[in-house]
């Protein structure tokens, strides 16, 4: 019998949520808080909404937004150094993945000092991170309920994986109204990524049955809504399935962590900037391919949540990864790598990168580096 572990933070989810924000804050004893934001969303109506229910609330607030799609480490160092001399004592995250990562970063820094990139790895940063809400703008990152950091070594040209119970939010609170002004591009990479994510928690070594469910219940979820919500990201009801999927699969992964789709997918957002859920929906097929290998059941299990059903388990595999990869053409990702800047010569740093990914300890096959070059070169 095995132990089960399954770790969330408070989640509060729905349109119109974001006014919960405040309340939250004076729970968690937050009194001068820092918000953690991205120029983009200063241009919505969601982070003035935030700014000013929380300035109405008697809260302190300061703001940092200097922050990049792939935040990078002098970015979070910056974000402390505000957080330091405003004196905050707690975070306040709106933003997609990139936002929540890099306040995870400030987080980081705030309790334990020193520099970002020390703390690649898991379970590095000892001491407990101030309060932090999360409200993610984007439906897919699941960075919101998850305990993985992840930072651009812009002189390494790769991204960090920092993974840590300690880093889950404490409250998040996903509002889809905030998806109503996502690009069309946004909205396909951060659906994939979602997609990407129910696959790889599902398929990982570290699995259990309560990230299993998760994981099975989002797919089922994102693959019915999320070509809809690339369509019309302002239309409720897709906006809301997405919600709940990026959320589901997020429970999943940060519990049953990913796999080799994400150990590989991190040195190319490092070396080309390219989206995270772009890069991921073109390797997932080939990882899936490559997995199935030595064990389809769990592609399976998964193929029969989106409805891909008949024949060998092999079969049936192939057909799911082919079925991914039509799904990523439909909402407008590109097929291949070399679209993304990726070129041959990449192939021998990205593969040693990738092998040092946290993420590859639980992909179900342990791949060499010559599987991990071959996948990178049929995936170009
Ligand atoms: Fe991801």
């Amino acid at each position: 019998m095995h132990i089960a572990k399954f770790h969330t933070p408070e989640i509060i989810i729905g349109p119109g949520s974001l006014a919960e924000v405040p309340r939250a804050a004076a729970g968690l004893g937050m009194r001068r808080l820092l918000i953690v934001s991205d120029r983009g969303l200063v241009a919505t109506p969601w982070y003035p909404q935030l700014a000013q229910a929380l300035h109405s609330d008697r809260l302190s607030v300061s703001s940092f937004t200097d922050i990049s799609v792939n935040p990078r480490a002098p970015e979070i160092v910056a974000g402390f150094a505000r957080y330091e001399e405003s004196g905050a004592d707690g975070i306040v995250a709106l933003g997609g993945g990139s936002v929540i990562d890099a306040a995870k970063g400030i987080a980081i820094l705030a309790a334990n000092g020193g520099h970002i990139l020390e703390y690649e790895g898991i379970d590095r940063a000892r001491r407990p991170l101030p309060p932090l809400i999360a409200a993610p703008t984007t439906a897919g990152s699941g960075s919101d309920v998850s305990q993985f950091c992840i930072v651009n070594d812009v002189d390494r040209m790769t991204k960090v994986t920092i993974i840590g119970r300690g880093l889950v939010p404490d409250v998040s609170v996903v509002d889809p109204r905030t998806f109503v002004s996502l690009p069309a591009d946004v909205a396909a990479q951060s659906g994939m990524d979602a997609i990407t994510h129910c696959l790889e928690a599902y398929a990982s070594l570290a699995h259990n049955r309560l990230s299993d469910r998760a994981a099975l219940s989002s797919i089922g979820t994102a693959w019915r809504s999320i070509e809809r919500f690339v369509d019309d990201p302002s239309d409720p009801d897709s906006g809301t399935d997405m919600a709940y999927a990026a959320l589901e699969a997020g429970m999943a992964f940060t519990n049953a962590i990913l796999g080799a789709t994400h150990a590989m997918s991190h040195p190319v957002g490092g070396l080309c900037d390219a989206a995270h859920g772009a890069i991921n929906a073109v390797l997932l097929p080939h990882v899936i391919r490559f997995n199935a290998e030595i064990d389809p059941t769990p592609y399976v299990e998964l193929a029969d949540a989106v409805g891909v059903r008949g024949g060998s388990p092999h079969a049936v595999a192939e057909r799911l990864a082919d079925e991914v990869a039509s799904l990523s053409r439909r909402v407008g990702l590109p097929a291949d790598l070399r679209s993304l800047g990726v070129r041959d010569e990449h192939v021998a740093v990205l593969t040693a990168n990738a092998l040092l990914d946290a993420c590859m300890t639980t992909n179900p096959r342990k791949p060499t580096a010559d599987d991990v070059a071959r996948i990178y070169r049929e995936a170009l």
